[in-house]
């Protein structure tokens, strides 16, 4: 099978820094080597409420996003999930692959659904089974995302496997997460055990892809950190949770290892180091969020890049649904 790369964000918020750099900035460097479709994904958006409105101008940001990131849409496929219905048509075939013993491992309902988990929707529930239908509905190879994925990708497979299994056939392909770089697991800014989230109440818990240059210097110094310098190296770090995501975050945007940015601040406390980081933060990402901000006015650009989008990813997926339909024994 060809190497195909697929991948997407939720738009059920505004795009993070988190985002950005454990997918969006890897997702760019691949349309260099490989095929590669990205999507917007507002059918799993809707799996906790999402106001109707909010939900269009959001998936048109997450687009803008995409571009301003440096998503090309003439080498790569950009387009939004609703539009293409054979990922709701796969991932009701998934739903009757995957097990439910298989979708009670999944940490993310748990931490999604909370206590309240009787009043989850039941899309919330069966939400990997979508994920993996986005991905094999184009016998995609390779799936770039941030850590906090993995487990997902890892159903992906298990369902990939039981489906060729069950049905004697060598369609689908056991797909490869690639997990890259220092940016893979940026955490919360206000406690550094939890991921930096769109859906966090605290918005200075992150930084958003459109924040200005003042409320990325604001969210910064307001960080939680400790008193103690930084150390020579990055594993005497070890039990420092905020101080190792900020030396992440700046290792992250400077492409360097946590070690080379340890060394080059030993002895500083995190007063200076702030300083440093607010300026790495603005100079990549004020580019990013005035670029965002121009194509995001733009609802016929955006709208028409969706569409022909649509139809190019759609145009994949039919010969991949009608062989998947075959196998399954579906009159057509
Ligand atoms: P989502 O919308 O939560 O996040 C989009 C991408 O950003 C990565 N990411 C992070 N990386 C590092 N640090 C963080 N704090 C952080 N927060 C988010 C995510 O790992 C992801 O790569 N289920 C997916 C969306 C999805 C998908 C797919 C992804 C649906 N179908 C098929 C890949 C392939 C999600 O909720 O991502």
């Amino acid at each position: 099978m060809k190497n195909r790369v697929f991948s997407g964000a939720q738009p059920s918020g505004k795009l993070t820094l988190g985002n950005y750099l454990g997918a969006l900035r890897n997702w760019v460097k691949l349309q260099e080597n490989y095929e590669c479709i990205y999507c917007v994904v507002d059918m799993h958006a809707i799996t906790v409420w999402q106001d109707p409105k909010e939900l269009a101008a959001q998936t048109r940001q997450a687009a803008a996003a995409y571009i301003a990131s440096g998503v090309d849409p003439e080498k790569s496929i950009l387009f939004n999930q609703s539009q293409v219905s054979g990922h709701a048509e796969l991932a009701w075939i998934f739903n009757c692959i995957a097990r439910l013993g298989w979708l009670n491992r999944m940490t993310q309902f748990k931490d999604k659904a909370g206590k309240n988990r009787e009043n989850a929707s039941t899309g919330l529930y069966v939400y990997p089974n979508l994920m993996a239908a986005d991905i094999l509905l184009y016998q995609a190879t390779h799936v770039p995302v941030g850590e906090d994925q993995k487990q997902h990708l890892e159903l992906t497979r298990d369902i990939a496997q039981k489906f060729n299994h069950d049905f004697g056939v060598d369609l689908f392909p056991i797909t490869e997460p690639l997990i890259l770089g220092e940016g893979a697991r940026v955490m919360s800014l206000r406690d550094g055990t939890k991921k930096m989230s769109k859906s966090d109440p605290s918005e200075y818990s992150r930084i958003n892809l459109n924040d200005d240059s003042d409320t990325i210097a604001q969210k910064i110094r307001k960080a939680k950190t400790d008193a103690e310098l930084i150390p020579g190296k990055a594993d005497l770090l070890e039990g420092r949770a905020e101080a190792q995501n900020l030396i992440g975050i700046y290792a992250a945007l400077s492409e360097v290892s946590r070690d080379t940015v340890c060394t080059e601040f030993e002895g500083k406390g995190f007063g200076d180091f702030k300083k440093a980081l607010t300026e790495l933060a603005v100079a990549k990402l004020a580019p990013i969020t005035e670029e965002m901000a121009r194509i995001e006015q733009d609802h016929a650009y955006i709208d028409g890049i969706l569409r022909s989008g649509a139809e190019k990813a759609d145009a994949i997926a039919q010969p991949i649904l009608k062989e998947v339909k075959k196998a399954v024994g579906f009159l057509s």
